[in-house]
């Protein structure tokens, strides 16, 4: 049985003020939530008062992203030494973001989710398609490559202390939400990669966050599907009140 998973990604938004108000309203609402992990990705400035905040909770604390290297003259960049002791359990790595605006390529997704397991963090690894890929029908040699990429030069202890999210970049921050057949779909696909790259045990342990658009009123469906473990939130997770519904589905 896989634990689910639900997660927030609050992207650049939130100083340190407006993320103790949220874990203020936010913690009364999913004291007594405990069928599921609960893990809030808080901009690197406002990740000492989230860690603050949720400690003695069950809420874990991610970083949004980190550098390989785990120190030296790299300005701008953290390291997931750094994130570990500033309360981070997880970190997410190579969200299409990154891979968008910010020059991620699947070599450096692999080389960050080492980095993060080194730093014994557990890396949340971002994949999924373009929309022209999908229509193109590239989604499959898509998250092939990227899981190829950034994954199978982990050995089997490593790789199953990680977790993937199938993001499709459509759906991300559209309202347009893949319907849980897709996402089950996409999620099947993704798991047979990891059972023929390891085991097939290991391929069934493997938990998939599904990610783009989830809301309180869709989450039900996707967690229906007994391929979806979970969710990364974007826009839903930055209110405390439509997060504890997402993660109290
Ligand atoms: P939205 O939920 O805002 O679509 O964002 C999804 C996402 O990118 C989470 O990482």
């Amino acid at each position: 049985m896989r634990r689910p998973v639900i997660a927030g990604n609050w992207k650049m938004y939130k100083t340190r003020a407006e993320t103790l108000a949220f874990f203020r309203d936010f913690l009364p609402l999913v004291e007594s939530s405990r069928h599921c992990d609960i893990v809030v990705a808080p901009p690197f400035t406002a990740i000492g008062a989230a860690a603050e905040a949720a400690r003695g909770t069950k809420i874990a604390i991610a970083g949004q992203d980190l550098y390989w290297q785990t120190e030296g003259a790299f300005t701008g960049e953290v390291s997931g030494k750094m994130l570990a002791e500033s309360g981070c359990a997880y970190v997410i790595v190579g969200h299409s973001e990154r891979r968008q605006y910010f020059g991620e390529t699947d070599e450096s997704v692999q080389r960050k989710t080492k980095a993060a397991l080194e730093a014994k963090l557990t890396p949340i690894v971002c994949v999924g398609e373009l929309l022209a890929e999908r229509e193109g029908n590239q989604t499959e040699a898509v998250l092939k490559r990227q899981f190829d990429g950034a994954l199978t030069a982990l050995t089997p202890a490593e790789f199953s202390r990680i977790l993937i999210a199938y993001e499709p970049v459509w759906a991300i921050g559209t309202g347009r939400t893949a319907t849980p057949e897709i996402a089950a779909e996409a999620h099947r696909f993704i798991r047979g990669l990891a059972a023929a790259q390891f085991t097939h045990e290991q391929g069934s342990a493997l938990r998939i966050l599904y990610g783009g658009s989830v809301k309180p009123d869709n989450i039900k469906g996707l967690m229906a599907q007994a391929e979806i473990d979970g969710a990364l939130v974007g826009g839903a997770s930055l209110d405390a009140k439509s997060f504890a519904e997402i993660v109290n589905y």
